[in-house]
């Protein structure tokens, strides 16, 4: 698949924990481009799945994406994006810059979630939570469509996200 996004934009990365945003996010963006909410909670507390620090985490990432999209730089905001609520904000906060957004899903079968998180080196995810976000994926999926965005990505299958390509489109301002 050839992924096309304007430059600068914001991108959306949607999906369920072991998705492999934060995998696709490395393999097409700079690192400053990319805000995680994992990586924050990791600099609050030391521990990237500490969800008591969330709700700051989310905080962090709200300031640095409005300051990088003030000054019209990519900005790829890398969490779980599962709620029509947080991507609705995201949305405003482009909008005020006249940025648009584009949004990649990663719709894949539940399975590979599942599989990549047994298998990943670093944090694993509860089953139980991982389960209540792929119920939360397939709620995001049908709003998704309905949910106004310059493009909309959907990642199906593992072939597809390894053989995506991702090109950027200069826009003046
Ligand atoms: P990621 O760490 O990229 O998932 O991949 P994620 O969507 O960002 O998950 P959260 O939301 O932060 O929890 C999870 C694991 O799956 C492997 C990665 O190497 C990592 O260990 N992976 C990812 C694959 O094996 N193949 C892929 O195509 C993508
Ligand atoms: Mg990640």
């Amino acid at each position: 698949m050839r992924v096309t996004i304007p430059e600068p934009a914001l991108v959306l990365l949607i999906g369920p924990s072991g998705a492999g945003k934060s995998t696709f996010a490395a393999a097409h963006f700079r690192p400053t481009e990319i805000i995680s909410s994992d990586a924050l909670r990791g600099m609050l507390t030391d521990d990237p799945s500490d969800q008591g620090a969330s709700a700051e985490a989310f905080r962090v990432l709200a300031l640095l994406a409005n300051g990088r999209l003030k000054r019209r730089l990519m900005t790829v905001i890398d969490a779980t994006n599962l709620r029509a609520a947080n991507r609705k904000r995201y949305r405003a906060l482009a909008a005020r810059y006249g940025i648009p957004v584009v949004t990649i899903a990663f719709d894949l079968p539940a399975e590979l979630f599942a599989m990549h998180n047994e298998r990943r080196p670093d944090r694993v995810v509860d089953g139980e939570v991982l389960a209540a976000q792929t119920e939360r994926m397939v709620e995001a999926m049908t709003d998704l469509a309905s949910e106004e965005y310059e493009a909309l990505y959907v990642i199906r299958d593992a072939e597809t996200m390894s053989a995506t390509t991702v090109d950027r489109r200069p826009v003046r301002a």
